[in-house]
């Protein structure tokens, strides 16, 4: 696969980035509770089969000034304890709703935040209170993002005494330049000690995540820091675009007054990502995505089997519906989207006041949930066959077709540019086209305004 900074100038269009379909800006506040418990028991019998958690922990002990996470800083010991109670009234809560008997838990994700800046005993608190609540499948996926600047090697058995085995380190960047005007603190043990403990302890799907783009660093220096990243053998490595929204998060704006790369240079970081670490053997997964061939995102992502959600890629195999917990957090159902409170402070309130605290959600119809579907497929896997989504919902291909507008001369470029192949079956996109998989899937989304600008660049 040959990537060059022409291709990704060329396709680097103002886009959604299909974390969810329809995409977050389309939640409303016209979503209540009420909607809220009506989705939750439809989905005891819409793909049932499995059920993800998601839990939300939104404190740090310092702000890095890149962040645009949902967190909040210095945050006393009584608020973080009345927080956790919190979120175990949530999960009895919405547990009223569920079939808790013929439904196991195959996946349960702690994001933030930093979970593992919060005391292990109220992780086990909400561990214990998950699996009195749920039965846990034996393969189930326990997985948790946390900052090595807190992550002791203790906190490590801990986290594999309550059953989590998977975790995901945010590294950044390894220079220590680039971390302090960023205002983070490096790993508190090397890095390659931790990836070698959490492995003796039974852990897999081990990450590391990047951000290319901050200040101080350059194509030279990031190239450093991804071959360490290299050496330490993770099973998947992450490298984000630095998304730069100081009207939403003020804090970046520090960052604009050191001065952040230029967008060549940027592309130019992406790109030798992309051949530095295909060079050393890892599987190139959308844009910014890698896993070694073993692990298990790759082989789904070979066989056609790669999911998405909130939290990020995932296997079709472990995915359900996934129930969320916490500020912030996105309840992803089949019929339906719902987002809590943002503010920890106020989503407190609101469950010990109302039992719920949602703040908005969205409704899917059929038509939404099919170009879901296609979305999805495009996003994940780089195929659409329209045979296969229509025995999803029982409809003909014809019907699937029309849904979605499918019309191949929306495609045209695409397929004399070599990236895809057209047919009455579907498209099939190349290695190289998946990386601007964001532009293909424009095509199938009624929704979508051309020229919009509230969305990011696709690349
Ligand atoms: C919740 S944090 C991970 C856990 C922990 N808080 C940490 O930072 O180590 C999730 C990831 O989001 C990414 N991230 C945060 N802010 C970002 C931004 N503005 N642009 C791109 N990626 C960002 C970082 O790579 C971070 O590791
Ligand atoms: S530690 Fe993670 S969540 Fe917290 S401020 Fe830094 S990037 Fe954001």
């Amino acid at each position: 696969m040959n990537i060059t900074s022409e291709f990704l100038d060329k396709h680097n269009v103002s886009g959604p980035r299909y974390t969810s379909y329809p995409p977050a800006n389309f939640f409303h506040t016209q979503f209540t509770t009420e909607n809220y418990i009506e989705q939750l028991i439809a989905s005891n019998n819409q793909q049932p089969e499995n059920i993800s958690i998601y839990i939300h922990i939104p404190f740090c002990p310092q702000r890095c000034h890149f962040c645009g996470c949902n967190t909040e800083i210095g945050q006393k010991k009584s608020f973080v304890e009345r927080y956790v109670d919190t979120i175990k009234l949530e999960i009895r809560n919405v547990c009223e709703h569920l079939d808790l008997k013929n439904r196991k838990v195959t996946q349960i994700h702690w994001g933030g935040g930093t979970p593992n800046a919060i005391a292990m005993k109220f992780i086990a608190d909400i561990m214990n209170l998950i699996k009195e609540k749920f039965i846990l499948d034996n393969n189930a996926e326990i997985a948790i993002e946390c900052s090595p600047a807190y992550l002791e090697f203790e906190h490590i058995d801990q986290l594999a005494a309550m059953g989590f085995n998977r975790m995901s380190l945010g590294i950044q960047d390894f220079r220590e330049d680039v971390l302090k005007v960023v205002n983070r603190q490096g790993p508190r043990h090397p890095v390659k000690d931790v990836v070698d403990y959490l492995r003796k302890k039974g852990f897999s799907g081990i990450n590391l995540d990047f951000i290319y783009g901050l200040p101080l660093q350059t194509v030279e220096s990031l190239k450093e820091t991804i071959q360490k990243a290299i050496e330490i053998k993770p099973d998947r490595i992450v490298t984000f675009s630095y998304a730069h929204v100081p009207w939403v998060k003020e804090e970046q704006l520090k960052l604009e007054k050191i001065g952040l790369p230029s967008p060549k240079e940027k592309m130019d970081m992406l790109i030798n990502n992309i051949k530095q670490l295909q060079e050393a053997g890892y599987e190139s997964i959308g844009i910014d995505h890698f896993a070694h061939p073993d692990d298990q995102l790759a082989i789904a992502y070979k066989n056609k089997k790669l999911h998405r959600n909130f939290q990020g890629y995932c296997t079709l195999e472990t995915t359900g519906q996934v129930y969320g917990f916490g500020a912030s957090s996105i309840t992803q159902l089949w019929g339906a989207y719902a987002q809590n409170i943002k503010s920890a402070a106020l989503y407190m309130d609101a469950i010990e006041k109302t039992g719920f605290a949602i703040e908005r959600g969205f409704t899917l119809n059929v038509n939404q949930q099919i170009v879901r579907s296609v979305i999805n497929s495009i996003m994940c896997n780089g195929v659409l066959i329209f045979k296969e989504i229509a025995a999803q919902f029982n409809m003909t291909v014809d019907e699937i077709k029309k849904i979605v507008n499918f019309d191949p001369n929306k495609l045209i470029d695409f397929e004399k540019e070599g990236i895809i192949s057209i047919s009455d079956d579907g498209i099939i996109i190349s290695e190289l086209g998946h990386k601007i998989a964001r532009n293909i899937a424009m095509a199938f989304d009624p929704d979508l305004k051309q020229g919009e600008s509230i969305y990011s660049k696709t690349v």
